[in-house]
This record gives C-alpha cells, structure tokens and sequence, in this order.
C-alpha cells in the first residue's frame, strides 16, 4: 500500500535496498547495475527502482540529504514495504589522516549530533552497523583497493561545526563524517534489520590539498558499490 512519501504497490522492494542520497545517483546506479529496473516511486523526485542484479531481486532508492530524511524513507521501508536490508552507499569527508580522497570507508558504527538515535531513556545509544553485511562487503574489496573500516560520524549540519569536536572526534579515530547513518543503523536494529554504510572518501576536513578528477570519482565510487551489492547479496 502506498504510504506518505512512497507510492509504490506492496511487494515492488527488493528485501535489499541500496541507499545513496542523492536521486540522480539512485537512477545512474540502477541503471548501471540493472538495465531491465523498473520505477517503482517517485514522490518528491525520489525515484525508487526495482530489478534483477545477478538474477536476484535488488532495489534502489535515495535517502535525500540528512538524517531526518533518510529516517522517513528508512522506515516506510522497513515498517511498510518488508524491506530487510539497507545499504547506504554515499560519500564522506575524510577525518582520519590514514584515509585519503578515493578510499572506501565501511562504517563499523556512527557517533551522532542527533537526536533522532535517543531511543532509550536514560542511554547513550551506540548505532552500529551489521556484522553480516559489514563483513560480506570487505570480503568482496579487490587488492587495489583501500578500504577503512571503523567509526564514523553523522552530523546533522553539513556547515558550521565546531572545529575543535571535529579534531576530538579524529583523534578517537573516526574515519569520516556524512550525515545519515547513525539514523539508518538505528533505524534497522528498532526493525530487526540490517545496515551498512559504504562511502566513497569525496573530500578531506584537515587536507585540502587532496584532490579527484570527475572521472576518478566516478571509478572510486564503482568500486565503493561493489562492496555495497555484495553485502546487499550475502
Ligand atoms: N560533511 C563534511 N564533508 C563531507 C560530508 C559531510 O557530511 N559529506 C561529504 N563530504
């Protein structure tokens, strides 16, 4: 049945939906991954696709920009259409000085800056990500890729955050900043789904210098979702 923000019929989701933020990029990865997909919603211009990758079912839909709009799609997802794996695949701004632009970064878990992750009186909440698809997703990186697994952060402003947090929160090691996982791991442990991020490193906080053509990203981001079908097919 459609619901607010999905006008899609029961039963046109994949039980895995990869996940990017922006809808240009969902209709490029379809397209890319599933010539045959067919459109399945698209309400506010968030296209959602469904077809066949390697002869099984996949979906494909963009969680828009932050945690308050992925947290919609997510959960019309999970609650409505039986949805049980989301893997996000976007882009991060790197943190750690051992990640460099064109890295693969797996967030283990999501520090966050938002309240949505309150769940629990009284509790921290500590999102993390699936083992099973964390570790699906690493097994398929090739030898000529760097990959980084570990914690991330999902902060609810792109601008204006202190520095200083942002330094403590590099040196307690975490590898990247984006803005909706933390919501998305939540999300899929109050379903009793799974969740994983797989971001391509776009940019870095502490070095400017670093810098990617257009077409090395596009060939960064490819091998970024890679991982991402692997873990949505394990
Ligand atoms: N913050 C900072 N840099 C970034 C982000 C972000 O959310 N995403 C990609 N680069």
């Amino acid at each position: 049945m459609p619901t607010p923000h999905i006008n899609a019929p029961d039963g046109a989701f994949a039980p895995a939906v990869l996940m990017p933020g922006d809808p240009r990029r969902a209709e490029r990865i379809a397209n890319f991954l599933m010539p045959d997909a067919e459109k399945v919603s698209d309400v506010r211009g968030i296209g959602a696709f469904t077809g066949e990758y390697n002869g099984k079912p996949l979906s494909v839909m963009a969680s828009g920009m932050g945690q308050p709009s992925l947290s919609i799609y997510a959960t019309e997802l999970f609650q409505f259409y039986g949805v049980k794996r989301i893997i996000r695949v976007g882009t991060c701004g790197g943190m750690s000085p051992k990640v460099k632009l064109g890295d693969v970064v797996v967030g283990m878990s999501a520090h966050t800056d938002s309240s949505l992750t309150n769940i629990i009186p009284g509790i921290k909440y500590a999102p993390t990500a699936s083992w099973n698809l964390l570790a699906a997703a690493v097994a398929a990186a090739g030898d000529d890729q760097v990959v980084h697994v570990g914690p991330i952060v999902s902060r609810d402003g792109f601008y204006g955050n202190d520095p200083d947090g942002v330094k403590k929160l590099a040196d307690h090691g975490t590898l990247g900043v984006e803005m909706e996982s933390a919501a998305l791991y939540t999300l899929a442990a109050q379903h009793g789904a799974e969740a994983l991020t797989v971001l391509t490193v776009s940019d870095h906080l502490f070095d400017a210098s670093q810098d990617m053509s257009p077409e090395d990203r596009e060939s960064r981001f490819e091998g970024a979702l890679k991982l991402a079908v692997a873990a949505a097919h394990s």
